[in-house]
This record gives C-alpha cells, structure tokens and sequence, in this order.
C-alpha cells in the first residue's frame, strides 16, 4: 500500500481535481484498489465523489476521534472516507490534547480494506490549503507528496514557498520517498512559460508532465462527475492519464 498526500499552502491550485483524477485513473485505467480520504473541512471531494452530507459528525473526524477505520469506509469501486465542516471541531480537538495520538489515526489508514477483504494499492489524501495539525499528522504516514502548483503571476513566490514546504515535510517524515511539485492549468503562455523556467533552473523537482488547462475541468464539477468521465478527450484529462503514467513509472 502506497499513501499519497496532495497538499499545497495555496487555495484553488487543483488539490483536490488532481486526488480525484488519479484515484480515478489509478482504479480504471491501472485496475487498482483505490481508498481516497477528504482530508479537507470544505469537503469539496466528498461533493466530487457525490458523498456530501452536512449533518452528523463526518467519516474523517470519527478517524480522528479514534474509530476503527474500517466503519468509515464508503465502498463504491473508488472508495471514500467522506469529510464536512464537522472535521474542524475534530482538528481543534487535536490541537488541545490528543495530539499524540493523530499520526497514529491516519496510520490505522493501512490497516483499511476494500469490500472484498483486500488492502488498498493507494490511498490518497486531499488536503485543505494550509499545514494545519491535520495536513501535519497525515504527512506523517505519508509515502509520497504531491504539491499541485498553478503558475499565476505570483508564480516566482509561491515555487519558492513550495521548496521550503517539500524540504520541512521531508523532515518530518524522512521516509517520504516522492516529493515532487506538479504543474497545473498550464496555458501556453510566455508567463508560464518563464515561470517553468525559472522551477527548472532552480532545481525544484517537478514532474516532467504538465496538466493543461482545460474549460471542461471547471465544467464537470457542475455536474459532480470526474474529468476522465465528463470529458475524456479534453487537454486535462488527457495530462493527467499522462501524468499518472509517469507517477507510476517513478514510483516502480
Ligand atoms: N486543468 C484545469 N483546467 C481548468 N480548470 C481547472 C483545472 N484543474 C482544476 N480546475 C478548476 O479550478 C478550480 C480549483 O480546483 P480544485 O478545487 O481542484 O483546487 P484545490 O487546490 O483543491 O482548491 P482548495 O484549496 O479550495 O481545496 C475548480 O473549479 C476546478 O474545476
Ligand atoms: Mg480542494
């Protein structure tokens, strides 16, 4: 079992299109078992997978209260742990005592199995746009970080914060062994264009593949639906079965 973190400081900069896409991609295209986890209040993947609900206390914060994780599976082809703002409280409880324990919460994630008994091939994490206690713990258990990053006008400034991000989670868990930036809604531009440039001469270590920009990818969120479903053919959705292949090819 392999577990992947998408995370990045910056809000908008398709975390959670990107834990979606690769769950997807990973389960139809590669055939295997996929456990995705909203790791985020705003619950936006649990809306993508249509698991949305805002009542009770949700899967993600029963994990973090100590629930065996086993109970908090939705199973449905690609597996879900669901969230809701319910999983703020669950976070500022951590940060008042049981802290201690949380890595241990997001570790009891390997002992998860599919419906058939099996464990997961990859379980991936969609983070909020932050470092909090939460992001923190679940890097802990982390064997791979992703770091969406969309080149804007503050391009030059938000890679160099991503450099210090991948340095200071390598610290906190030296077993990580993919960390790796992974440009986003690329638009053939010359400001896009610098801005690649400049991540290739600094060193930061992206992926070789960039995912385009796409008008569909903003669309499909309409209609609750993955990219590689609502439009397959389109430039992000091709990418991203691009960008999986090199994952995986990294990463055997
Ligand atoms: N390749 C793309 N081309 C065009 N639009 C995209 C692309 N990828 C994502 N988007 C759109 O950009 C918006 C932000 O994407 P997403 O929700 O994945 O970002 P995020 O980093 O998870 O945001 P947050 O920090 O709020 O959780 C969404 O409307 C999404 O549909
Ligand atoms: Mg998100």
């Amino acid at each position: 079992m392999r577990i992947i973190n998408i995370i990045n400081l910056k809000g908008g900069v398709g975390k959670t299109t990107t834990a979606m896409e690769m769950g997807y991609i990973l389960h139809h295209k590669y055939g295997y078992a996929v456990l995705l986890v909203d790791n985020d209040k705003q619950g936006n993947l649990s809306r993508g997978m249509d698991l949305y609900t805002d009542s009770d206390i949700c899967p993600t914060a029963r994990l973090l209260s100590g629930e065996p994780v086993q109970d908090l599976i939705h199973h449905d082809g690609i597996d879900t742990i669901a969230a809701n703002m319910s999983l703020l409280t669950a976070t500022y409880r951590l940060t008042s005592g049981a802290a201690a324990n949380a890595t241990g919460r997001y570790r009891s994630l390997r002992k998860a199995r599919t419906q058939d008994g099996k464990p997961y091939d990859y379980v991936i994490i969609d983070n909020p746009p932050d470092l909090g206690i939460n992001v923190i713990n679940a890097l802990m258990v982390t064997d791979d970080v992703i770091i969406p990053t969309k080149i804007d006008q503050w391009a030059l400034e938000g890679l160099d914060i991503i450099g210090d991000q991948i340095a200071e989670i390598k610290q906190v868990n030296p077993g990580i062994r993919l960390a790796e930036a992974l440009i986003t809604m690329y638009r053939n531009t010359p400001a896009c264009d610098a801005g690649l440039d400049w991540l290739h001469k600094h060193n930061y270590g992206a992926f070789d593949t960039v995912i385009r920009y796409s008008e569909k990818a903003a669309e499909c969120t309409f209609f609750g639906k993955p990219l590689q479903d609502y439009s397959p053919r389109s430039a992000a959705a091709v990418s991203y079965r691009r960008f999986v292949a090199e994952y995986l090819r990294r990463t055997s």
